[in-house]
Protein backbone atom coordinates (compact mmCIF):
# COMPACT_ATOMS: atom_id res chain seq x y z
CA UNK A 1 0.00 0.00 0.00
CA UNK A 2 1.26 3.31 -1.15
CA UNK A 3 1.43 6.51 0.97
CA UNK A 4 2.65 10.07 -0.21
CA UNK A 5 6.50 9.53 0.80
CA UNK A 6 5.93 12.91 2.40
CA UNK A 7 4.06 11.92 4.80
CA UNK A 8 6.15 8.76 5.71
CA UNK A 9 9.47 11.17 6.14
CA UNK A 10 7.26 13.24 7.97
CA UNK A 11 6.72 10.38 10.84
CA UNK A 12 10.14 9.62 10.88
CA UNK A 13 11.21 13.19 11.25
CA UNK A 14 8.67 14.08 14.09
CA UNK A 15 8.68 10.25 16.27
CA UNK A 16 12.81 9.49 17.16
CA UNK A 17 13.10 6.08 16.55
CA UNK A 18 14.47 5.70 19.86
CA UNK A 19 11.35 6.68 21.73
CA UNK A 20 9.82 4.11 19.70
CA UNK A 21 12.40 1.59 20.31
CA UNK A 22 12.66 3.01 23.97
CA UNK A 23 9.29 1.70 24.63
CA UNK A 24 9.92 -2.43 23.99
CA UNK A 25 13.82 -2.01 24.56
CA UNK A 26 16.02 -0.61 27.45
CA UNK A 27 18.67 1.59 25.71
CA UNK A 28 21.94 3.28 26.38
CA UNK A 29 23.35 6.30 24.84
CA UNK A 30 26.67 6.00 23.32
CA UNK A 31 27.93 8.86 21.50
CA UNK A 32 26.05 9.20 18.66
CA UNK A 33 23.65 6.19 18.62
CA UNK A 34 22.05 4.08 21.35
CA UNK A 35 22.87 0.38 22.18
CA UNK A 36 20.75 -2.10 23.74
CA UNK A 37 20.11 -5.92 23.41
CA UNK A 38 18.83 -7.14 20.26
CA UNK A 39 14.93 -7.98 20.76
CA UNK A 40 15.14 -9.90 17.51
CA UNK A 41 17.28 -12.46 18.83
CA UNK A 42 19.03 -13.79 21.94
CA UNK A 43 21.77 -12.37 23.32
CA UNK A 44 23.28 -11.21 26.68
CA UNK A 45 25.54 -8.36 25.17
CA UNK A 46 24.41 -5.27 23.31
CA UNK A 47 25.03 -5.46 19.39
CA UNK A 48 21.95 -3.63 18.72
CA UNK A 49 22.15 -0.17 17.79
CA UNK A 50 19.43 2.88 16.55
CA UNK A 51 20.29 6.10 15.12
CA UNK A 52 18.08 8.99 15.27
CA UNK A 53 19.88 11.13 12.82
CA UNK A 54 19.88 8.39 9.94
CA UNK A 55 16.32 7.26 11.17
CA UNK A 56 17.50 3.43 11.12
CA UNK A 57 17.72 0.99 13.91
CA UNK A 58 20.97 -1.93 12.93
CA UNK A 59 22.30 -4.90 14.58
CA UNK A 60 25.09 -5.95 14.36
CA UNK A 61 24.79 -9.66 15.91
CA UNK A 62 21.61 -11.02 13.34
CA UNK A 63 21.42 -8.25 10.44
CA UNK A 64 18.07 -6.94 12.06
CA UNK A 65 17.59 -3.59 9.96
CA UNK A 66 15.32 -1.03 9.49
CA UNK A 67 13.13 2.39 10.57
CA UNK A 68 10.63 3.15 12.43
CA UNK A 69 7.55 1.29 10.22
CA UNK A 70 9.42 -1.62 9.80
CA UNK A 71 10.55 -1.94 13.17
CA UNK A 72 6.57 -1.89 14.38
CA UNK A 73 6.02 -4.58 11.47
CA UNK A 74 8.78 -6.68 12.05
CA UNK A 75 8.87 -6.30 16.09
CA UNK A 76 5.21 -6.11 16.64
CA UNK A 77 4.20 -8.83 13.44
CA UNK A 78 1.90 -5.26 12.54
CA UNK A 79 0.74 -5.12 9.44
CA UNK A 80 2.28 -2.42 7.23
CA UNK A 81 -0.80 -0.19 7.29
CA UNK A 82 -2.02 -0.55 11.02
CA UNK A 83 2.23 0.25 11.62
CA UNK A 84 1.58 3.82 10.08
CA UNK A 85 -1.83 3.86 12.18
CA UNK A 86 0.06 3.72 15.26
CA UNK A 87 2.75 5.79 14.14
CA UNK A 88 0.42 9.00 12.98
CA UNK A 89 -1.64 8.63 16.43
CA UNK A 90 2.09 8.58 18.28
CA UNK A 91 2.88 12.17 16.18
CA UNK A 92 -0.44 13.33 16.03
CA UNK A 93 -0.74 13.53 12.31
CA UNK A 94 -4.02 12.56 10.78
CA UNK A 95 -4.15 9.67 8.00
CA UNK A 96 -3.76 10.60 4.52
CA UNK A 97 -6.74 9.71 2.21
CA UNK A 98 -6.16 6.88 0.26
CA UNK A 99 -6.63 6.88 -3.66
CA UNK A 100 -9.97 5.09 -4.17
CA UNK A 101 -7.76 2.78 -5.98
CA UNK A 102 -5.59 1.94 -3.02
CA UNK A 103 -8.79 1.50 -0.60
CA UNK A 104 -10.40 -1.13 -2.82
CA UNK A 105 -7.91 -3.07 -3.17
CA UNK A 106 -6.91 -2.84 0.52
CA UNK A 107 -10.84 -3.86 1.47
CA UNK A 108 -10.91 -6.35 -1.05
CA UNK A 109 -7.57 -8.05 0.33
CA UNK A 110 -9.33 -7.56 4.40
CA UNK A 111 -12.23 -9.64 2.72
CA UNK A 112 -10.84 -12.39 1.47
CA UNK A 113 -8.86 -12.55 4.85
CA UNK A 114 -11.92 -12.94 6.48
CA UNK A 115 -13.38 -15.25 4.09
CA UNK A 116 -10.34 -17.41 5.51
CA UNK A 117 -10.55 -16.76 8.55
CA UNK A 118 -13.96 -17.35 9.06
CA UNK A 119 -13.61 -21.01 7.20
CA UNK A 120 -10.53 -21.67 9.80
CA UNK A 121 -12.93 -21.13 12.41
CA UNK A 122 -16.05 -23.50 10.92
CA UNK A 123 -13.23 -26.27 10.13
CA UNK A 124 -11.92 -25.98 13.80
CA UNK A 125 -15.56 -25.88 15.40
CA UNK A 126 -16.59 -29.14 13.59
CA UNK A 127 -13.67 -30.77 14.92
CA UNK A 128 -14.80 -30.35 18.42
CA UNK A 129 -18.06 -31.46 17.29
CA UNK A 130 -19.94 -34.65 17.40
CA UNK A 131 -19.45 -34.88 13.63
CA UNK A 132 -15.40 -34.27 13.89
CA UNK A 133 -15.29 -37.63 16.41
CA UNK A 134 -14.05 -40.17 13.44
CA UNK A 135 -11.27 -37.15 12.44
CA UNK A 136 -10.60 -36.17 16.32
CA UNK A 137 -10.11 -39.95 17.08
CA UNK A 138 -7.65 -40.12 14.38
CA UNK A 139 -5.26 -37.34 15.97
CA UNK A 140 -5.46 -38.96 19.53
CA UNK A 141 -4.39 -42.14 17.47
CA UNK A 142 -1.73 -40.15 15.71
CA UNK A 143 -0.80 -39.12 19.18
CA UNK A 144 -1.41 -34.81 18.85
CA UNK A 145 -2.21 -33.12 21.80
CA UNK A 146 -4.95 -30.92 22.26
CA UNK A 147 -2.66 -27.87 23.13
CA UNK A 148 -1.15 -28.50 19.57
CA UNK A 149 -4.00 -28.95 17.88
CA UNK A 150 -5.40 -25.84 19.32
CA UNK A 151 -1.81 -24.16 18.68
CA UNK A 152 -1.99 -25.22 15.11
CA UNK A 153 -5.88 -24.63 14.85
CA UNK A 154 -6.76 -27.87 12.84
CA UNK A 155 -10.56 -28.55 12.18
CA UNK A 156 -12.18 -30.81 9.93
CA UNK A 157 -14.15 -30.76 6.61
CA UNK A 158 -16.96 -32.23 7.14
CA UNK A 159 -18.60 -33.76 4.21
CA UNK A 160 -21.47 -31.93 2.20
CA UNK A 161 -21.95 -27.81 1.33
CA UNK A 162 -21.91 -26.77 5.18
CA UNK A 163 -18.96 -24.67 4.60
CA UNK A 164 -20.26 -22.73 1.86
CA UNK A 165 -23.71 -22.20 3.41
CA UNK A 166 -22.12 -20.63 6.60
CA UNK A 167 -20.10 -18.24 4.25
CA UNK A 168 -22.89 -17.38 2.37
CA UNK A 169 -25.11 -16.98 5.45
CA UNK A 170 -22.40 -14.65 6.72
CA UNK A 171 -22.49 -12.46 4.01
CA UNK A 172 -19.31 -13.44 1.41
CA UNK A 173 -19.76 -13.87 -1.56
CA UNK A 174 -19.44 -17.09 -4.11
CA UNK A 175 -17.17 -15.55 -6.69
CA UNK A 176 -14.65 -14.64 -3.53
CA UNK A 177 -14.90 -18.20 -2.09
CA UNK A 178 -14.61 -19.47 -5.24
CA UNK A 179 -11.54 -17.25 -5.60
CA UNK A 180 -9.63 -18.54 -2.51
CA UNK A 181 -10.35 -22.13 -3.69
CA UNK A 182 -12.89 -23.14 -1.23
CA UNK A 183 -15.25 -23.95 -2.98
CA UNK A 184 -15.79 -25.10 -7.01
CA UNK A 185 -18.12 -24.91 -9.59
CA UNK A 186 -20.87 -27.86 -9.79
CA UNK A 187 -19.67 -30.49 -12.60
CA UNK A 188 -22.96 -29.70 -14.85
CA UNK A 189 -22.10 -25.80 -14.27
CA UNK A 190 -25.18 -25.12 -11.82
CA UNK A 191 -24.24 -24.23 -8.42
CA UNK A 192 -20.69 -24.92 -6.32
CA UNK A 193 -19.99 -27.45 -3.69
CA UNK A 194 -17.01 -27.72 -1.23
CA UNK A 195 -13.71 -27.91 -2.38
CA UNK A 196 -12.54 -29.70 1.02
CA UNK A 197 -14.71 -32.21 2.76
CA UNK A 198 -13.80 -35.47 5.02
CA UNK A 199 -10.78 -34.00 5.76
CA UNK A 200 -8.02 -33.00 8.83
CA UNK A 201 -7.81 -29.69 7.91
CA UNK A 202 -4.34 -27.52 8.42
CA UNK A 203 -4.47 -23.94 7.98
CA UNK A 204 -1.56 -22.38 6.50
CA UNK A 205 -0.53 -18.83 7.92
CA UNK A 206 1.56 -16.31 6.64
CA UNK A 207 4.44 -14.99 8.51
CA UNK A 208 1.76 -12.53 10.66
CA UNK A 209 -0.39 -15.36 11.75
CA UNK A 210 -3.29 -14.81 9.18
CA UNK A 211 -4.69 -18.06 7.36
CA UNK A 212 -4.39 -17.98 3.57
CA UNK A 213 -4.96 -21.55 2.84
CA UNK A 214 -5.54 -25.03 3.96
CA UNK A 215 -3.80 -28.53 3.57
CA UNK A 216 -6.51 -31.45 3.88
CA UNK A 217 -5.43 -34.89 4.95
CA UNK A 218 -7.59 -37.89 4.15
CA UNK A 219 -8.98 -39.89 7.04
CA UNK A 220 -8.48 -42.85 5.26
CA UNK A 221 -6.28 -44.80 2.15
CA UNK A 222 -6.83 -42.15 -0.87
CA UNK A 223 -5.35 -39.63 -2.95
CA UNK A 224 -4.28 -37.03 -2.88
CA UNK A 225 -3.14 -37.93 0.52
CA UNK A 226 -2.94 -33.86 0.92
CA UNK A 227 -5.19 -31.66 -0.46
CA UNK A 228 -3.76 -28.13 -0.69
CA UNK A 229 -5.47 -24.93 -1.31
CA UNK A 230 -4.62 -23.82 -5.18
CA UNK A 231 -2.64 -20.72 -5.99
CA UNK A 232 -4.49 -17.65 -4.88
CA UNK A 233 -4.16 -13.83 -4.27
CA UNK A 234 -3.58 -14.84 -0.88
CA UNK A 235 -1.67 -17.97 -1.62
CA UNK A 236 1.56 -18.73 -3.18
CA UNK A 237 3.00 -22.58 -2.36
CA UNK A 238 6.51 -21.27 -3.11
CA UNK A 239 6.75 -18.60 -0.88
CA UNK A 240 5.45 -19.54 2.34
CA UNK A 241 6.64 -22.29 4.99
CA UNK A 242 3.78 -24.33 6.78
CA UNK A 243 4.03 -23.55 10.67
CA UNK A 244 6.33 -19.98 9.69
CA UNK A 245 3.77 -17.61 12.41
CA UNK A 246 4.34 -20.80 15.16
CA UNK A 247 8.05 -20.93 14.99
CA UNK A 248 9.06 -16.98 14.15
CA UNK A 249 9.80 -16.09 17.77
CA UNK A 250 11.96 -19.14 18.11
CA UNK A 251 13.47 -18.83 15.31
CA UNK A 252 14.52 -15.29 15.63
CA UNK A 253 15.63 -15.87 19.36
CA UNK A 254 17.87 -18.89 18.85
CA UNK A 255 18.90 -17.71 15.19
CA UNK A 256 18.10 -21.71 14.49
CA UNK A 257 15.19 -23.01 12.28
CA UNK A 258 14.50 -26.59 11.00
CA UNK A 259 13.17 -27.38 7.78
CA UNK A 260 11.04 -30.90 7.54
CA UNK A 261 9.08 -32.95 4.83
CA UNK A 262 6.10 -32.64 6.56
CA UNK A 263 2.81 -31.14 7.84
CA UNK A 264 2.55 -33.97 10.74
CA UNK A 265 6.65 -33.46 11.11
CA UNK A 266 5.93 -29.96 11.88
CA UNK A 267 3.52 -30.12 14.70
CA UNK A 268 4.86 -33.33 16.47
CA UNK A 269 8.10 -31.16 16.17
CA UNK A 270 6.91 -28.29 17.80
CA UNK A 271 4.64 -30.63 20.43
CA UNK A 272 8.30 -32.29 21.50
CA UNK A 273 9.80 -28.91 21.86
CA UNK A 274 11.63 -28.20 18.72
CA UNK A 275 9.72 -25.45 18.21
CA UNK A 276 11.98 -24.00 15.06
CA UNK A 277 10.16 -26.41 13.38
CA UNK A 278 8.39 -25.56 9.23
CA UNK A 279 8.17 -27.13 6.17
CA UNK A 280 7.17 -26.01 2.45
CA UNK A 281 4.17 -27.72 1.28
CA UNK A 282 4.85 -30.59 -0.64
CA UNK A 283 6.46 -28.98 -3.40
CA UNK A 284 10.18 -28.33 -3.89
CA UNK A 285 11.93 -26.27 -1.28
CA UNK A 286 12.15 -22.91 -3.71
CA UNK A 287 14.87 -19.81 -3.44
CA UNK A 288 12.24 -17.73 -1.98
CA UNK A 289 11.94 -19.89 1.03
CA UNK A 290 15.67 -20.23 1.58
CA UNK A 291 15.72 -16.53 1.50
CA UNK A 292 12.42 -15.74 3.73
CA UNK A 293 14.51 -18.30 5.82
CA UNK A 294 17.87 -16.19 5.93
CA UNK A 295 15.50 -12.83 6.75
CA UNK A 296 15.05 -14.99 10.30
CA UNK A 297 17.92 -16.77 11.24
CA UNK A 298 21.94 -17.56 9.30
CA UNK A 299 22.12 -21.33 9.07
CA UNK A 300 18.96 -23.43 8.32
CA UNK A 301 18.63 -26.92 8.79
CA UNK A 302 17.19 -28.84 6.26
CA UNK A 303 16.17 -32.43 8.16
CA UNK A 304 14.43 -34.01 4.86
CA UNK A 305 12.89 -37.82 5.13
CA UNK A 306 15.70 -41.01 5.37
CA UNK A 307 14.36 -42.16 2.40
CA UNK A 308 14.98 -41.72 -1.21
CA UNK A 309 12.85 -38.95 -2.05
CA UNK A 310 13.92 -36.94 1.06
CA UNK A 311 17.51 -37.88 -0.29
CA UNK A 312 16.60 -36.35 -3.60
CA UNK A 313 14.95 -32.96 -2.00
CA UNK A 314 17.91 -32.56 -0.36
CA UNK A 315 20.46 -32.87 -2.82
CA UNK A 316 17.85 -30.34 -4.61
CA UNK A 317 18.10 -27.93 -2.18
CA UNK A 318 22.29 -27.70 -2.18
CA UNK A 319 21.62 -27.11 -6.13
CA UNK A 320 18.72 -24.71 -5.34
CA UNK A 321 21.08 -22.75 -2.58
CA UNK A 322 24.24 -23.02 -3.76
CA UNK A 323 24.60 -19.62 -6.18
CA UNK A 324 22.71 -17.66 -3.66
CA UNK A 325 25.04 -18.48 -0.69
CA UNK A 326 25.99 -15.29 1.10
CA UNK A 327 28.62 -14.39 3.27
CA UNK A 328 27.34 -15.81 6.75
CA UNK A 329 24.07 -17.24 5.20
CA UNK A 330 24.26 -21.03 4.56
CA UNK A 331 21.87 -24.09 4.97
CA UNK A 332 22.85 -27.02 7.20
CA UNK A 333 21.74 -30.58 6.65
CA UNK A 334 20.79 -33.80 8.97
CA UNK A 335 20.30 -36.62 8.02
CA UNK A 336 17.87 -39.42 9.73
CA UNK A 337 17.89 -42.90 9.76
CA UNK A 338 16.54 -44.95 6.61
CA UNK A 339 13.00 -45.21 6.98
CA UNK A 340 12.06 -42.81 9.49
CA UNK A 341 10.77 -39.03 8.98
CA UNK A 342 10.70 -36.75 11.88
CA UNK A 343 7.39 -38.25 13.64
CA UNK A 344 9.26 -41.42 13.86
CA UNK A 345 11.91 -40.21 15.38
CA UNK A 346 10.37 -38.75 17.88
CA UNK A 347 7.85 -41.50 18.73
CA UNK A 348 9.55 -44.47 17.78
CA UNK A 349 12.80 -43.18 19.13
CA UNK A 350 13.45 -40.02 20.97
CA UNK A 351 13.51 -36.07 21.23
CA UNK A 352 16.91 -36.71 22.23
CA UNK A 353 17.63 -38.73 19.53
CA UNK A 354 16.35 -36.51 16.95
CA UNK A 355 18.03 -33.95 18.73
CA UNK A 356 21.75 -35.91 18.22
CA UNK A 357 20.97 -36.02 14.47
CA UNK A 358 20.05 -32.18 14.10
CA UNK A 359 23.64 -31.72 16.08
CA UNK A 360 25.17 -33.31 14.06
CA UNK A 361 23.81 -31.24 11.09
CA UNK A 362 26.67 -31.16 8.12
CA UNK A 363 27.50 -27.72 6.72
CA UNK A 364 26.75 -27.25 3.22
CA UNK A 365 30.12 -27.59 1.72
CA UNK A 366 30.14 -31.21 3.39
CA UNK A 367 26.84 -31.94 1.25
CA UNK A 368 27.46 -30.14 -1.83
CA UNK A 369 30.70 -32.52 -1.72
CA UNK A 370 29.06 -35.49 -1.12
CA UNK A 371 26.74 -34.37 -4.12
CA UNK A 372 29.72 -34.51 -6.13
CA UNK A 373 31.00 -37.56 -4.98
CA UNK A 374 27.80 -39.61 -5.54
CA UNK A 375 28.20 -42.25 -7.84
CA UNK A 376 31.72 -41.97 -8.65
CA UNK A 377 34.42 -44.61 -9.03
CA UNK A 378 37.45 -42.63 -8.73
CA UNK A 379 40.17 -45.38 -10.02
CA UNK A 380 41.35 -43.71 -13.29
CA UNK A 381 43.30 -40.02 -13.77
CA UNK A 382 40.46 -39.40 -16.37
CA UNK A 383 37.66 -39.80 -13.89
CA UNK A 384 39.49 -37.95 -11.09
CA UNK A 385 39.81 -35.07 -13.78
CA UNK A 386 36.62 -35.37 -14.32
CA UNK A 387 35.53 -34.72 -11.07
CA UNK A 388 37.90 -32.04 -10.64
CA UNK A 389 36.26 -30.48 -13.24
CA UNK A 390 32.82 -30.88 -12.48
CA UNK A 391 33.70 -29.40 -8.80
CA UNK A 392 35.07 -26.45 -10.58
CA UNK A 393 31.66 -25.84 -12.71
CA UNK A 394 29.83 -26.29 -9.84
CA UNK A 395 31.96 -24.08 -7.44
CA UNK A 396 31.50 -21.37 -10.29
CA UNK A 397 27.71 -21.19 -9.68
CA UNK A 398 28.39 -19.10 -6.52
CA UNK A 399 27.43 -15.73 -7.41
CA UNK A 400 29.45 -14.51 -4.06
CA UNK A 401 32.77 -13.80 -4.97
CA UNK A 402 33.73 -13.93 -1.39
CA UNK A 403 31.86 -17.46 -0.70
CA UNK A 404 33.25 -18.41 -4.30
CA UNK A 405 36.57 -18.30 -3.19
CA UNK A 406 36.75 -20.06 -0.27
CA UNK A 407 34.73 -22.96 -1.87
CA UNK A 408 37.24 -23.18 -4.13
CA UNK A 409 39.64 -23.46 -1.53
CA UNK A 410 37.91 -25.75 0.40
CA UNK A 411 37.64 -27.73 -2.16
CA UNK A 412 40.60 -27.60 -4.00
CA UNK A 413 42.12 -29.55 -0.54
CA UNK A 414 39.20 -32.19 -0.83
CA UNK A 415 40.50 -33.27 -4.28
CA UNK A 416 44.03 -32.97 -3.12
CA UNK A 417 43.58 -35.49 -0.49
CA UNK A 418 42.01 -37.96 -2.89
CA UNK A 419 44.18 -37.37 -6.00
CA UNK A 420 47.28 -36.23 -5.43
CA UNK A 421 48.57 -39.11 -2.53
CA UNK A 422 49.22 -42.28 -4.00
CA UNK A 423 46.67 -44.89 -2.70
CA UNK A 424 48.68 -48.04 -0.75
CA UNK A 425 45.85 -50.74 -2.28
CA UNK A 426 44.07 -50.55 -5.49
CA UNK A 427 40.65 -49.67 -3.28
CA UNK A 428 38.36 -47.71 -5.22
CA UNK A 429 36.48 -44.98 -3.48
CA UNK A 430 32.87 -44.82 -4.08
CA UNK A 431 30.66 -42.47 -1.99
CA UNK A 432 27.02 -43.59 -1.39
CA UNK A 433 24.59 -40.68 -0.80
CA UNK A 434 22.37 -43.36 0.81
CA UNK A 435 25.09 -44.93 2.89
CA UNK A 436 24.20 -45.49 7.10
CA UNK A 437 24.83 -41.68 7.62
CA UNK A 438 26.01 -42.35 11.25
CA UNK A 439 29.06 -44.69 9.64
CA UNK A 440 31.18 -42.05 9.87
CA UNK A 441 30.87 -41.08 12.96
CA UNK A 442 30.41 -44.81 14.37
CA UNK A 443 33.47 -45.75 12.99
CA UNK A 444 35.95 -42.30 13.96
CA UNK A 445 34.70 -43.73 17.93
CA UNK A 446 35.46 -47.18 16.87
CA UNK A 447 38.98 -46.00 15.76
CA UNK A 448 39.66 -43.41 18.61
CA UNK A 449 38.31 -45.59 21.09
CA UNK A 450 39.81 -48.80 19.58
CA UNK A 451 39.48 -50.79 23.08
CA UNK A 452 36.01 -50.03 24.02
CA UNK A 453 35.05 -50.48 20.48
CA UNK A 454 36.77 -54.05 20.64
CA UNK A 455 33.23 -54.67 23.15
CA UNK A 456 30.97 -54.37 20.58
CA UNK A 457 32.86 -55.84 17.61
CA UNK A 458 30.76 -58.65 17.84
CA UNK A 459 27.72 -57.30 17.75
CA UNK A 460 28.62 -55.52 14.87
CA UNK A 461 29.63 -58.36 12.66
CA UNK A 462 26.36 -59.08 12.45
CA UNK A 463 24.94 -55.73 11.42
CA UNK A 464 27.84 -55.06 9.16
CA UNK A 465 26.79 -52.73 6.19
CA UNK A 466 26.90 -54.64 3.16
CA UNK A 467 27.63 -51.42 0.81
CA UNK A 468 29.87 -49.43 3.32
CA UNK A 469 31.12 -46.00 1.56
CA UNK A 470 34.98 -47.13 1.89
CA UNK A 471 34.57 -50.96 3.23
CA UNK A 472 36.17 -49.21 6.27
CA UNK A 473 33.64 -51.04 8.74
CA UNK A 474 35.10 -54.90 7.51
CA UNK A 475 38.14 -53.59 8.23
CA UNK A 476 38.21 -52.00 11.91
CA UNK A 477 36.13 -54.99 13.04
CA UNK A 478 38.56 -57.05 11.26
CA UNK A 479 41.27 -55.28 13.32
CA UNK A 480 38.82 -54.83 16.56
CA UNK A 481 38.29 -58.98 16.76
CA UNK A 482 41.66 -60.15 15.48
CA UNK A 483 44.05 -57.84 17.34
CA UNK A 484 44.41 -58.46 21.19
CA UNK A 485 45.78 -54.30 22.75
CA UNK A 486 44.72 -52.26 19.80
CA UNK A 487 45.51 -48.57 20.40
CA UNK A 488 44.17 -45.89 17.82
CA UNK A 489 48.31 -44.92 16.61
CA UNK A 490 47.76 -48.99 15.58
CA UNK A 491 44.34 -48.98 14.31
CA UNK A 492 45.02 -45.74 12.41
CA UNK A 493 47.73 -47.02 10.99
CA UNK A 494 46.06 -49.90 9.39
CA UNK A 495 43.68 -47.71 7.31
CA UNK A 496 44.48 -47.15 3.94
CA UNK A 497 45.09 -43.49 2.67
CA UNK A 498 41.62 -43.18 1.45
CA UNK A 499 39.97 -44.58 4.61
CA UNK A 500 42.22 -42.26 6.57
CA UNK A 501 41.08 -38.98 4.51
CA UNK A 502 37.20 -40.17 4.66
CA UNK A 503 37.13 -40.56 8.35
CA UNK A 504 39.87 -37.55 9.11
CA UNK A 505 37.46 -34.96 10.55
CA UNK A 506 35.33 -36.78 12.17
CA UNK A 507 38.56 -38.84 14.12
CA UNK A 508 39.83 -35.50 15.17
CA UNK A 509 36.16 -34.46 16.19
CA UNK A 510 35.52 -36.98 18.44
CA UNK A 511 39.54 -36.86 19.64
CA UNK A 512 38.83 -33.02 20.29
CA UNK A 513 36.55 -34.14 23.10
CA UNK A 514 38.29 -35.44 25.75
CA UNK A 515 35.61 -38.21 26.67
CA UNK A 516 36.36 -40.44 29.73
CA UNK A 517 35.79 -44.16 29.08
CA UNK A 518 32.15 -44.50 30.45
CA UNK A 519 30.93 -41.21 28.17
CA UNK A 520 32.88 -43.40 25.34
CA UNK A 521 30.66 -46.26 26.11
CA UNK A 522 27.65 -44.57 26.31
CA UNK A 523 28.02 -42.50 22.93
CA UNK A 524 29.31 -46.08 21.18
CA UNK A 525 25.80 -47.91 22.43
CA UNK A 526 23.90 -44.90 20.95
CA UNK A 527 25.67 -44.70 17.68
CA UNK A 528 25.85 -48.41 17.62
CA UNK A 529 21.84 -48.62 17.93
CA UNK A 530 21.03 -46.54 15.49
CA UNK A 531 23.14 -47.81 13.33
CA UNK A 532 21.75 -51.29 13.85
CA UNK A 533 18.45 -49.15 13.22
CA UNK A 534 19.78 -48.51 9.66
CA UNK A 535 20.87 -51.72 8.46
CA UNK A 536 17.82 -53.46 9.74
CA UNK A 537 15.12 -51.34 8.04
CA UNK A 538 17.15 -51.22 4.86
CA UNK A 539 17.24 -55.01 4.93
CA UNK A 540 13.93 -55.47 5.58
CA UNK A 541 13.01 -52.47 2.89
CA UNK A 542 15.35 -55.07 0.37
CA UNK A 543 13.63 -58.17 1.34
CA UNK A 544 10.14 -56.53 1.15
CA UNK A 545 10.98 -55.24 -2.29
CA UNK A 546 12.03 -59.38 -3.08
CA UNK A 547 9.17 -60.47 -1.33
CA UNK A 548 6.55 -58.20 -3.72
CA UNK A 549 8.20 -60.08 -6.54
CA UNK A 550 8.74 -63.48 -5.40
CA UNK A 551 5.66 -63.63 -3.21
CA UNK A 552 7.89 -66.59 -1.48
CA UNK A 553 6.55 -67.38 2.14
CA UNK A 554 10.32 -67.83 3.52
CA UNK A 555 11.23 -64.51 2.55
CA UNK A 556 8.01 -62.88 4.51
CA UNK A 557 9.16 -65.56 7.66
CA UNK A 558 12.67 -63.40 7.43
CA UNK A 559 10.65 -60.05 7.23
CA UNK A 560 8.80 -61.04 10.28
CA UNK A 561 12.16 -61.98 12.28
CA UNK A 562 13.52 -58.72 11.16
CA UNK A 563 10.84 -56.66 12.23
CA UNK A 564 10.71 -58.43 15.81
CA UNK A 565 14.64 -57.63 15.99
CA UNK A 566 13.93 -53.92 14.81
CA UNK A 567 10.85 -53.64 17.27
CA UNK A 568 13.15 -55.32 20.38
CA UNK A 569 15.33 -52.59 19.58
CA UNK A 570 13.56 -49.56 19.28
CA UNK A 571 12.11 -50.47 22.48
CA UNK A 572 15.40 -51.46 24.21
CA UNK A 573 16.43 -47.67 24.02
CA UNK A 574 12.85 -46.35 25.94
P1 LIG B 1 4.46 -37.28 3.22
O1 LIG B 1 3.73 -38.23 2.38
O2 LIG B 1 5.84 -37.59 3.70
O3 LIG B 1 3.53 -36.90 4.42
O4 LIG B 1 4.45 -35.89 2.49
P2 LIG B 1 3.67 -37.19 5.95
O5 LIG B 1 4.02 -35.92 6.62
O6 LIG B 1 4.47 -38.38 6.25
O7 LIG B 1 2.14 -37.43 6.20
P3 LIG B 1 1.47 -38.37 7.20
O8 LIG B 1 2.43 -38.51 8.32
O9 LIG B 1 1.20 -39.64 6.46
O10 LIG B 1 0.22 -37.62 7.54
C1 LIG B 1 5.12 -34.78 3.04
C2 LIG B 1 4.36 -33.52 2.77
O11 LIG B 1 4.09 -33.40 1.38
C3 LIG B 1 2.85 -32.77 1.17
C4 LIG B 1 2.25 -32.51 2.52
O12 LIG B 1 2.52 -31.18 2.90
C5 LIG B 1 2.98 -33.49 3.41
O13 LIG B 1 3.00 -33.07 4.73
N1 LIG B 1 1.96 -33.62 0.38
C6 LIG B 1 2.00 -34.96 0.50
C7 LIG B 1 1.04 -33.03 -0.45
O14 LIG B 1 0.99 -31.79 -0.55
N2 LIG B 1 0.16 -33.82 -1.15
C8 LIG B 1 0.16 -35.18 -1.04
O15 LIG B 1 -0.66 -35.85 -1.68
C9 LIG B 1 1.11 -35.77 -0.21
MN1 LIG C 1 6.69 -38.00 5.79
Amino acid sequence: MAFPPQFLDELREKIPLSELIGRKVKLTHKGREYTGLCPFHKEKTPSFTVNDDKGFYHCFGCGAHGDIVRFLTESEKMPFIEAVEYLANMAGMKMPELSHQQSQIQKQQSNLLKIMETACQFFQSHLFSSIGTEAKNYLVRRGMSSDMAKRFRLGYAPTGQGLFAHLSEKGFNAKDCLSLGLIAKNRDGNGYHDYFYDRVMFPVMNKRGHVIGFSGRMLHQGEPKYLNSPETDLFHKGELLYGLPQALETVRKQNEALVVEGNMDVISLHGAGFTQAMAPLGTAFTEDQIKLLWTMCDEPVICFDGDGAGQKAMMRAVKRALPILRPGKSLRFAYLPNGFDPDDMIRKKSPAAFEEELKSARPFVEALWQMLLEGRTLNTPERKAKLEQDTKDTVALIQDASVRTYYQQEMAKKIRSLTFKKSKNKQTLTANLTSPTQSPQLLAYLIAYPEQGALFAEDLMRYMPTQDTLNTFADVIAYLTDTPDLTYETLWEKLSEDQQNFLQNAVDNVHSKQLDAETVLGQLQTLINMHKRTILAQEIADKNKLYLETENPAIKEEINTLNQELHALMHADE
